[in-house]
């Protein structure tokens, strides 16, 4: 059963002003980890806060466990819900920050209790359960506020990036635990972020979103092997596929399918390739450069090759490259959206 489901989800925000979320379907599944994906103002937010009851949707509906829940408050709903933007209270104890909910729902003190150890011992918080939020690290904060959203054991938990204010070492060990964290409670969980190493890293499935609009759902291996359309296939993956326009088609291929020519096996298109620009990323290397000859002549594209299997490869100098025939993608030159395979004239 889909526990979330949005019918023709729609959000306008002012008069004669385009949509911020526009007929959104989708459904999530039971215990599933789903992430909204986008760049800025894509409505990730909009959509989440419609999903959470905060935002009144323009037209559509929300469905949480079958039920249409469109028009009831946010409590009503059975979900919990992290901002970017988390609010401790700074004068409570993190015991009493976490089981301040369950409080405001008149749940007896003795439950409380229960409910609150239980939490701090899911995020490894238990033996800071009588200092104050000052007295924690951003991120030992970060998993109060988490704690203190799952004590009520919602059905739905929406994230809205709840690990951007963190440094990025802290935020990868939090990403780590928060998906740990989902292992063991099996919480159906929709995710927020912009960050596309984060969404492929967590997500069960991503949603990628462009200007309110859901592009495409999938696994992070569908979203990235196989992109609906050029906006996916470009916003997922550092450095982004490479796009070559020819005549009716556009031609993409990633930065790790443009590789020594000497490596390829079975058929593949040959270019000359000049490198213009290197990156040394310790175990591999980002290579910059353009195309010699042929109809592609002069056109920038980048590799990612292992630094082992690079060894000659330095800038200024040209060298035999390949791109597989199955790495390629095809997409229309009109719409953008994927099409079948073809034979592209390289030469
Ligand atoms: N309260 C509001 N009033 C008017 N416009 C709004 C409001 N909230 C959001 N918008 C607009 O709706 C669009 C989507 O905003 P939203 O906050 O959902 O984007 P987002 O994908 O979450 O972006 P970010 O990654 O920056 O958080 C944007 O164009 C934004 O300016
Ligand atoms: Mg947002």
């Amino acid at each position: 059963m889909a526990i979330v489901e949005t019918r023709k989800l729609t959000k306008v925000f002012g008069k004669g002003e385009e949509g911020a979320v526009n007929a959104v379907d989708l459904e999530t599944r039971d215990g599933e980890f789903l992430v909204f994906l986008g760049p800025s103002g894509s409505g990730k937010s909009t959509l989440l806060r419609m999903i959470a009851g905060l935002e009144e949707p323009t037209a559509g509906d929300v469905l949480i466990g079958g039920r249409v829940v469109t028009r009831l408050p946010p409590r009503a709903r059975g979900i919990a819900m992290v901002f970017q933007s988390y609010a401790l209270y700074p004068h409570l104890s993190v015991a009493r920050n976490i089981a301040f909910p369950l409080k405001a729902h008149g749940v007896p003190r003795e439950r409380r209790l229960e409910r609150v150890h239980w939490a701090a011992q899911l995020l490894g918080i238990g033996h800071l359960l009588e200092r104050r939020p000052r007295e924690l690290s951003g991120g030992e904060r970060q998993r109060v506020a988490l704690a203190r959203a799952i004590v009520r054991e919602p059905t739905v938990f929406l994230l809205d990036e709840p690990l951007s204010n963190l440094d990025a070492k802290l935020r990868a060990s939090a990403r780590e635990e928060l998906t740990q964290f989902h292992k063991r409670v099996g919480t159906t969980t929709i995710y927020v972020t912009h960050d596309q190493v984060e969404a492929m890293a967590m997500g069960n499935r991503i949603a990628v979103l462009e200007k309110g609009v859901v592009r495409q759902i999938g696994t992070p291996r569908e979203v990235y092997n196989e992109p609906a359309d050029t906006f996916v296939a470009t916003f997922l993956g550092s450095p982004p596929m490479n796009l070559v326009e020819a005549e009716d088609v556009i031609a993409g291929f990633r930065p790790e399918s443009l590789i020594p020519l000497a490596m390829v096996q079975g058929p593949a298109a040959a270019v000359r390739f000049r490198v213009t620009l290197l990156e040394y990323l310790g175990s591999e290397r980002i290579l910059v450069g353009v195309i010699e000859g042929g109809r592609f002549d002069g056109r920038k594209v980048i590799s990612r090759v292992a630094t082992a299997s690079s060894g000659g490869i330095g800038e200024g100098t040209a060298h035999d490259f390949a791109v597989p025939e199955q790495e390629l993608k095809f997409f229309d030159r009109a719409t953008g959206k994927r099409i079948a395979p073809r034979v592209l004239q390289w030469r």
